[in-house]
């Protein structure tokens, strides 16, 4: 009669196992666009993780080739590879190789917003007409699995509403000025961190946001939304007054990007958004991304986690490399194609919060209350700070359109005690816990 084996016999048994799964896991052959700061670190992170990904997955996958703009040859690369993973960023020649790719018969994974946002339909088809799986998970909010989750774990649900901190420069910049400094200095500190880049444009005035909203838009809604549909605005002219004044009224500020079904159409915008602090986005500081999705059935679900580096982006391209190769087999379909497409809506209610330098006198609450009114906005919370010539009148309205917030507004800049123009910013009203 033989004895039980040991904990130990166990364990090396199952060592033993593991070890002749790896020998025997058959190669796959990896291409890799893009050598950069993602492209380095997915290479390394690949050879670290290959034994572990040949026991699990019974493949061994490894670079077969790598493309720079001085070094590699896309067509030997091509030729050899089953799996393409562009690094390369930007339009082209980005775009030529992945739709080549993919008439070649290659799996994609990328991790390109711009592409994506720009020609998401022509890349959608071309991976369904040739049978192929295309991966983008670290296009958006980086090593957050958002997109995963809005095409697999929520895909039967009807989701109303979602809200992402998806720019970890300006989320990085806002949680400094929130601790008391201004723009600029918030700014040199994110570049002095590596969190904001030399020319920070693209991600100061919103744009980066709003390619990755468009990109989560079209996957939550089923409908092709593209940059120039995103109605976006910026951090730039944010004051840390604005801040400081907020936290009073309990709100906190946020780049907020909101992709939102409403009015039987679809919203989808990026701009400085206050948020109580019962909101699960309130509490995301530094250079995180954090997205929050809402539907009826499941209420909200938040994820968060680094937005951005190289390491992380590298972990979400590796995941996506990993569920090619466990979906090859069984051959997972590709992002469902566009259902009803929604109207694109570009005027919609919001709260507002109104920062106003006035003189002190008299009436001036009533005045710009009464304004407020004439244009549907009734006043949720008032702060008055100040004295004499250097009082401020800072206000939350209840919801209101955008339009009739901006004729409001025009309207009270004219009042003879308001000094300068009043400053607007929306906020969300939301809160969940
Ligand atoms: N960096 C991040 O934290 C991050 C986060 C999320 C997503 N992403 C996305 O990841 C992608 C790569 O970003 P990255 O930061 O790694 O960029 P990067 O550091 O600028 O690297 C780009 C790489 O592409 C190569 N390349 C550029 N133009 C080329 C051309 N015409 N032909 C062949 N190769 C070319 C460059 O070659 P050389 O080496 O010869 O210059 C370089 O190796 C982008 O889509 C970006 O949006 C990046």
């Amino acid at each position: 009669m033989s004895a039980e084996p040991t904990a130990m016999e166990a364990h090396a048994k199952a060592e033993e196992q593991a070890r002749s799964a790896r020998g025997a896991a058959e190669a796959l052959q990896v291409g890799l666009l893009g050598s950069g700061t993602v492209g380095k670190a997915f290479a390394q992170l690949l050879s670290e993780r290959e034994d572990a990904i040949a026991s699990l997955t019974g493949r061994r996958p490894s670079v077969c080739g790598t493309l720079t703009r001085s070094s590699g040859d896309f067509k030997e690369i091509l030729a050899s590879c089953e799996v393409m993973i562009e690094l390369i960023g930007g339009i082209e020649p980005a775009r030529s190789y992945v739709l080549e790719a993919m008439r070649a018969g290659k799996h994609v994974v990328t991790a390109n917003k711009q592409l994506l946002c720009e020609h998401g339909e022509e890349l959608f088809d071309a991976a369904s007409e040739n049978g192929v799986m295309l991966r983008f998970e670290a296009a958006v909010a980086g090593v957050v699995p958002v997109i995963r989750v809005l095409t697999e774990s929520l895909a039967g649900v009807e989701v109303k509403r979602i809200h992402g901190i998806v720019n970890g420069t300006t989320n990085f910049v806002l949680s400094a000025m929130e601790r008391g400094a201004d723009y600029e200095h918030a700014l040199a500190e994110a570049q002095a961190n590596g969190y904001a880049e030399a020319d920070p444009h693209e991600d100061v005035s919103g744009a980066d946001a709003a390619a990755k909203m468009a990109i989560l838009a079209r996957l939550a809604f089923g409908t092709p939304v593209r940059l120039t549909d995103v109605c976006y605005e910026g951090i730039e002219h944010l004051i840390s007054d604005d801040l400081q004044y907020a936290r009073e009224l309990g709100l906190g500020l946020k780049l907020i990007g909101t992709a939102e079904r409403m009015q039987g159409g679809l919203s989808v915008r990026v701009h400085p958004a206050f948020l109580y602090g019962g909101h699960p986005l309130a509490s995301v500081g530094g250079q995180f991304n954090a997205v929050t999705v809402e539907a009826d059935c499941i209420t909200e679900i938040t994820m968060s986690g680094p937005g951005a580096g190289g390491p992380q982006t590298a972990s979400a391209v590796l995941g996506d490399l990993m569920s090619v190769m466990s979906a090859a087999e069984g051959s997972s379909p590709p992002p469902a194609p566009p259902r009803q497409p929604l109207p694109l809506l570009t005027d919609t209610d919001s709260a507002f919060y109104l920062h106003m330098e006035v003189a002190d006198q008299r009436g001036a609450l009533v005045a710009v209350a009464s304004v407020l009114d004439r244009w549907g906005a009734s006043v949720k919370s008032v702060l008055q700070r100040g004295l004499g010539e250097n009082a401020r009148l800072v206000m939350v309205t209840h919801p209101l359109s955008e339009a009739s917030l901006r004729a409001a507004v025009a309207e009270i800049g004219e009042l003879e005690f308001v000094r300068s123009p009043p400053r607007a910013i929306r906020v969300i009203e939301e809160e969940f816990a």
